[in-house]
């Protein structure tokens, strides 16, 4: 039987909630990898202008969505079709969205178990277990398998709780204790030997680099992947916003957090690369390049904490366990997705359908296991780089050439009275209507 819909308690808990979606692994790793291996500071600024400029925009779209249905994304979707041919149209957008959260979430919950296996590492050397420390560290089979299994557990845990009980109190609590450690973390690392020259090549922009086209490619589906769009998350999120809310502001909240932790995390990881380079640890690869991905994470930074002795053991600790975090509040809201399609079209009790999509998700993770080295890949890039731009430039078009005007306009005002004085209320509707999905479409023939 369906229970009532849930919804967030408090404007905090929705910013925390969706913050927590956004800010995850794409942030702590994706984005500070991205600028790495795209040229430094050229690619901040352009991901930069981009993020507030397409991916906000489409953003609103999404919670708009959301919050004018009241239900998951094929629901939302469908109240605001007219006839037939919308309705299917509307289901393929929906549905889309939300087996592309469930393949995110399969690959996801594998790395997120390394991030997981490496936070426990240093307690088990600590502690003398020396040999179990390398083997949870090993990524073998089993120790995949155990890891990912670990992290999907927790991730079932939070959300079988619901809206107010899982989602946003866990949120609220995981939250501050990340951006905590995050700045924790990069205050540390600037006072070491090194940092500054880090600093030098984040910051400062070779401008000629600025129109690269992958470097463009690269960061549009970083800003997608890290504001979770596409996925019908933010659609879900929206509709447990009260309409006391103003949503043009909550959105706009949510993003600057996003870029703003994006950005910090830069702050610490391109810096303690360059620490690890005045420590004796080569940090470019073959090609001159930079180190990125998974070395980079798994290499380089543990190098770096070995040489800072017994201090390291708590550095890398703390690290670890700050990544597990951001991809738990991340995870959490990929598994809404489906569990409220379950819930509230198929009438399954919340805590049985939590239990089963979580399971059958941690299934197609084990599929990906067996065969680590093609699958993660090819998963990875079928659900980020086609799945996530498709489906949210569809969003788009769903706002700007089937939702009826009045209706859009009626639902940016609500909990927002004097929006019609805004840019936002001049612009947004047609700049949703042809401009994002323009923008998205040629961006993604161009990486085609
Ligand atoms: N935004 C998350 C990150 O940056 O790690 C990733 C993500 C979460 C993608 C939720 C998609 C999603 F539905």
């Amino acid at each position: 039987m369906a229970t009532s819909r849930g919804e967030f308690s408090s404007r905090i808990g929705f910013i925390l909630a969706a913050a927590g979606s956004a800010v995850g692994l794409g942030n702590i790793w994706g984005f500070p990898t991205q600028t790495a291996s795209n040229g430094g500071a050229a690619f901040v600024l352009v991901y930069l202008v981009l993020a507030f400029c397409l991916a906000y925009p489409a953003f609103m779209a999404e919670l708009l969505i959301g919050r004018y249905g009241q239900a998951n994304a094929v629901t939302s979707l469908q109240k605001m079709s007219k006839n037939a041919l919308q309705k299917n149209f509307a289901f393929i957008v929906g549905f889309g969205g939300i087996i592309c959260a469930a393949l995110i979430l399969s690959f996801y919950g594998i790395i997120a178990g390394w991030m997981m296996s490496y936070s426990l590492e240093p307690i088990l050397s600590v502690i003398g277990m020396a040999d179990q420390a390398q083997w949870v560290i090993g990524q073998s089979f089993y120790a995949n398998l155990l890891f990912t299994t670990a992290f999907m557990f927790s991730t079932i845990f939070i959300i079988r709780k619901g809206v107010e009980n899982g989602i946003e109190k866990w949120s609220k609590r995981l939250m501050p204790l990340m951006i905590c450690l995050l700045i924790g973390l990069t205050i540390y690392v600037m006072t070491l030997d090194g940092a500054m020259k880090g600093l030098g090549v984040y910051l400062n922009p070779d401008i000629s680099r600025v129109l690269e086209p992958n470097l463009l490619v690269s960061a549009l589906g970083q800003a997608f992947f890290s504001l979770s769009l596409g996925t019908s998350v933010m659609v879900i999120y929206g509709s447990y916003i009260s309409k006391k809310e103003n949503l043009v502001t909550l959105g706009a909240q949510v993003t600057l957090i996003d870029v703003s932790i994006a950005f910090l995390a830069g702050l610490l990881i391109i810096p303690a690369m360059y620490v690890a380079q005045a420590q004796g640890v080569a940090i470019f690869a073959a090609d001159g390049s930079l180190i990125s991905g998974p070395s980079m994470v798994f290499t380089v930074l543990p190098t770096l904490f070995d040489s800072m002795g017994s201090i390291g053991l708590f550095v890398a600790f703390a690290f670890f366990v700050l990544m597990s975090i951001a991809a738990l509040t991340s995870s959490i809201s990929m598994l809404e997705g489906p569990v409220s399609y379950a819930v509230e079209r198929h009438n399954v009790e919340r805590k049985k359908a939590t239990t089963i999509t979580g399971i059958v998700i941690l299934l197609m993770s084990f599929v990906i296991i067996s065969n680590l080295s093609f699958m993660l890949d090819f998963v990875a890039s079928l659900a980020t780089q086609y799945g996530q731009p498709i489906i949210a430039m569809l969003c788009c078009v769903f706002v700007g050439w089937i939702w009826n005007r009045n209706d859009i306009l009626t639902e940016i005002k609500q909990g927002n009275n004097d929006v019609e004085s805004s840019l936002f209320w001049k612009v947004w509707p047609w700049y949703t209507k042809f401009v994002c999905p323009l923008a998205i479409a040629m961006v993604f023939i161009h990486s085609l």
